[in-house]
């Protein structure tokens, strides 16, 4: 007996298979209740004790072996199957496919918008059609103010109540203001729209960021401190900032922020025209009126608000000359971006 566990042995460590068919008829062959190993364990019934205590090890360590050998040729051939079916993915594309990139002003976008997060602000958003009350009336706008006309905004339906495009995300301010109360810290990040004719220069549509901070005591003085943190962390630390007055409604006082000029470092170049400065946003303390307008005492709270365009900042940091590229969707252009941030 002990001969024939060696042949099986040898015969079994070179048993091989291509189909799954054929390791089953090896299994049936070798360790089926009817098969050859099944066999030996009958004749072994028959022994004498001392033939037993010699071949009861070596039979078991054939049967084992035998299992695992016939396990083994069915998991190499469910394997290499599994790379056949691979091979045929009929879903896959032929060349590989590249992979997109991120949108210039969404960069910008997100990297202003982690700035201020950074510095408590949370994001707020609301709708790109909206109504004659969020865009003009609850902002101090006067009835006879230009933004109103047909000229600078695009109505979708006039009167009774008014239906726009708005023309800037304050609107989204208002609506802030009228759910809550204070203390407010957010930025609205957004698309707008106003009627103008489309130039290398202007749009009719672009996006903006505005903020708005309201709570007790607030001064113009935290919104010099806040814009001249985000004019250093977006341009760098060597930064410049300048506030000239100037007018809104919803402000007062209102003011326009400058940062001097990051491409000649404010020695004055054909972007900041020969002036050494930038403008890149306007702001001011909330005026009572929108407070009052939108549910918050202005004899407790005060605030302040600010707003800039996505487009102007991503000029000023990868020197877009033509703003019409931003919607052209030119992957040669778009591409540039996420590579020169890296
Ligand atoms: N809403 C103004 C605009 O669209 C920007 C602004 C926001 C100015 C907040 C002052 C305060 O131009």
């Amino acid at each position: 007996m002990i001969d024939k566990i060696q042949t099986l042995t040898e015969e079994i460590k070179n048993l091989s298979a291509t189909l799954p068919e054929q390791v089953e008829e090896l299994r049936i062959k070798y360790l089926s209740k009817k098969g050859i190993i099944s066999a030996l364990f009958n004749d072994f019934r028959a022994l004498s004790p001392e033939e037993k205590r010699q071949l009861g090890q070596p039979l078991n360590i054939l049967k084992n072996f035998a299992t695992e050998k016939i396990n083994s040729l069915r998991e190499n051939l469910s394997a290499s199957a599994s790379d056949d079916s691979a091979a045929l993915d009929l879903s896959r594309t032929e060349t590989p496919l590249p992979l997109g990139s991120r949108h210039p002003l969404s960069i910008v976008k997100n990297e202003i918008c982690d700035i201020f997060a950074r510095m408590g602000f949370s994001i707020a958003e609301g709708p790109e059609i909206e109504d004659d009350w969020h865009v003009f009336s609850s902002l101090n706008f006067a009835a006879d103010h230009p933004a109103r006309d047909m000229q600078d905004t695009f109505f979708i339906a006039r009167n009774p109540a008014d239906v726009l495009l708005r023309t800037h995300t304050s609107s989204v301010q208002t609506r802030v203001m009228e759910k809550a109360q204070p203390p407010v810290r957010i930025i609205c990040p957004g698309r707008v729209y106003r009627n103008e004719a489309i130039s290398a220069r202007a749009h009719c549509f672009f996006h903006q960021v505005e903020g708005l901070y309201i709570d007790r005591n607030v001064s113009f003085a935290d919104l010099k401190q806040v814009l001249l943190t985000f004019a250093r962390e977006m341009f760098g630390p060597q930064t410049q900032i300048r506030l000239r007055p100037s007018y809104f409604p919803f402000t007062e006082p209102s003011a326009e922020m400058d940062i001097s000029c990051n491409i000649c470092g404010g020695k004055g170049c054909a972007f900041c025209k020969g002036t050494g400065w930038v403008e890149i946003l306007g702001c001011g303390m909330v005026d009572p009126n929108v407070l009052d307008a939108c549910g918050i005492d202005s004899k407790e709270y005060t605030g302040y608000a600010f707003g800039m365009g996505i487009e102007r900042i991503t000029n000023l940091k990868y020197r877009v000359k033509d703003l019409r590229m931003f919607s052209e969707n030119d992957v040669r252009f778009l591409s540039e971006f996420e590579a020169a941030k890296r």
